[in-house]
């Protein structure tokens, strides 16, 4: 499965990366991510991570770093990367998380970055689009551009906690949030406590 992986400037942008860091193993997936300029800065508000530092401490980074074979690091302001065309095949795409600013440039078609033409690409190819919007309280428009894209075809599956997964820890709720967007993806996990 030839995936790719957007990870936008909104709070949380952590997520997108240990999202990626929980498929890295998985043999069944060619990975390809994009991260914007604007998650690089909340990673450095948030984290305190420096996304473009190589020689870092930091175990997701570092880890991602030592599997550049795998996962190709895309540059969200180059459109001639392979997943901007539909002719390379992309099979589905998930956006962890999303900004509003890049859920409203997708619902209005507007692809000036690698993550919002590729999401575009997934959408006229009829390819897997999760979005995972993160935004709170939420204003009309950002609801509208929802249900427009969710009528288009796309799974909008915001990081929203279940209480019913008994999570004790805050490794635990992500683990609940990264299982069910796999889930939704269809790649098998067993990262978090199902209902029985
Ligand atoms: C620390 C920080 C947290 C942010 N949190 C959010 C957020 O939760 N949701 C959101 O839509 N935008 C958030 N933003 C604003 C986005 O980064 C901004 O709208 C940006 O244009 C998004 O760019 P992108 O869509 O290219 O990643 C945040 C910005 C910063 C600096």
């Amino acid at each position: 499965m030839k995936l790719a992986i957007g990870i936008c400037g909104a709070s949380g942008a952590i997520l997108g990366l240990k999202f990626v860091s929980k498929i890295i193993d998985n043999d069944n997936l060619d990975i390809f991510l994009v991260i914007s300029n604007n998650a690089k800065n909340t990673l450095k508000h948030e984290n305190n991570i420096d996304f473009d530092d190589q020689n870092t401490s930091n175990p997701i980074i570092y880890n991602l770093y030592k599997n550049k074979q795998k996962i190709k690091i895309l540059d969200n302001s180059n459109l001639a990367e392979c997943i901007s065309s539909g002719s390379f095949g992309i099979d589905a795409m998930a956006i962890i998380p999303c900004s509003i600013n890049s859920l409203a440039k997708i619902t209005c078609g507007i692809s000036d970055t690698l993550i919002t033409r590729s999401a575009h690409v997934c959408l006229k190819e009829k390819k897997k689009l999760l979005i995972a919007p993160r935004e709170m309280p939420l204003d009309s428009i950002s609801l509208q551009n929802m249900l427009t894209l969710s009528k288009e075809g796309a799974i909008i599956a915001p990081p929203i906690i279940g209480y019913y997964s008994n999570s004790d820890s805050l490794e635990s709720m992500e683990n609940f949030l990264i299982g069910r967007w796999l889930d939704v993806l269809g790649i098998k996990n067993y990262i978090y406590k199902r209902w029985s």
